[in-house]
């Protein structure tokens, strides 16, 4: 029986089953979105991927999707402080939002920061608003600005990982919440066997990245894609040297030839309170750089995957993939 947060999930998206395609950089391009939420599930726009990356101007990448579908999807929000060192990429991101609900977009997923203001905004606005958390202390701020839905990162996700299990942080967060309020689970899902657990533990649905890049729509190279096949999740390490905190990646030579920690001198600066800002943006501006080639090169190692690889045999359509969640 689909249980009353999973309805609460399905009305909020507009999806029919509860799987969201996350926002990835690389990976999520305009094509990818739109296909995920035309098969059914629910695509989520990473603004950075769409402008930078796959160099779409972002209201005429919206407008993009919404001529490849009639369903609707989501945008990603990335919540900064306006300090000095952010202040630029906040407003950015202020921009996004704005021009998302301008564009008739009615699903914001946030990410880092305090989503109240935005939350006030977006639901002014008919908006739904879900904020990416990675512990029980955050999952109760959010919830108590007022968020829709809390979207768990877990240990076992591609790109910026959680550091608990999606049990652990689920047996924190359920008491917290109604029981019809809607929590995702991101990270390590690739099979409808693995979103039927979840449900079983209380989980809405869940958002996966890994089995969406392996798919014929993901503008990322086949090699990429092949190596999600090939790799099990012991292939998946974890390294703090391309963005600063951990992003789990596929152990390609490339990932561990210069080793998977930062050193002595980056990691003092990371932890210092007066360098850590601007030390972090600085290995983010790398990261991007790296991925913008990985995405596009072959040679390029730097494939960020989740331990959900084990789940993934085949490059698929993702209508195919959609389908096998029914
Ligand atoms: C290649 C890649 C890039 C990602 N980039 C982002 C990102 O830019 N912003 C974000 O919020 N999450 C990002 N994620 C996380 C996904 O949105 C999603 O939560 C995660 O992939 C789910 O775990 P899974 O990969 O095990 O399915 C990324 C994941 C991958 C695999």
């Amino acid at each position: 029986m689909i249980s009353a947060a999973t309805k609460r999930l399905l009305k909020d998206t507009g999806a029919r089953v509860p799987v969201v395609c996350g926002p990835m950089y690389p990976g999520s391009n305009p094509e990818l979105v739109a296909a995920v939420s035309d098969a059914g599930g629910f695509g989520v726009v990473q603004p950075i991927a769409l402008t930078r990356l796959y160099g779409h101007d972002y209201r005429e990448g919206l407008r993009l999707i919404k001529s490849l579908t009639d369903k609707p999807f989501g945008v990603n929000i990335t919540i900064l402080p306006k300090t000095a060192a952010s202040a630029k990429y906040a407003k950015m991101n202020e921009m996004f939002a704005d021009i998302a609900i301008e564009e008739g977009v009615e699903f914001l997923l946030t990410s880092l920061g305090k989503p109240n203001d935005i939350v006030e905004k977006a639901h002014a606005n008919g908006v739904k608003v879900y904020h990416d958390v990675h512990n029980a202390k955050l999952a109760k701020l959010a919830y108590e600005a007022g968020v829709d839905g809390l979207n768990l990162l877990n240990s076992s996700m591609g790109g910026q990982t959680g550091a608990h299990t999606a049990e652990e942080i689920i047996a924190a967060v359920k008491p917290l919440v109604p029981d019809d309020f809607p929590l995702m689970c991101a990270g390590g899902v690739a099979t409808k066997k693995q979103l039927n657990h979840l449900q079983d533990l209380g989980y809405a649905g869940a958002q996966l990245g890994t089995r969406f890049l392996a798919t014929h729509e993901a503008n990322v190279t086949d090699a990429y894609k092949q190596a999600i096949v090939k790799a099990s999740s012991s292939d998946i390490v974890w390294t703090n040297k391309l963005a600063g905190t951990n992003s789990s990646v596929i152990n390609t030579p490339m990932v561990s030839e210069g080793g998977l920690r930062t050193n002595a001198l980056v990691s003092f600066l990371l932890r210092t309170p007066a360098t850590k800002a601007l030390t972090r943006l600085y290995l983010l501006q790398g990261a991007l750089e790296k991925y913008d080639q990985a995405a596009f090169d072959p040679e390029i190692q730097y494939w960020q995957a989740g331990k959900g690889v084990d789940g993934i045999h085949d490059v698929l359509g993702c209508n195919e993939v959609i389908n096998e969640f029914e």
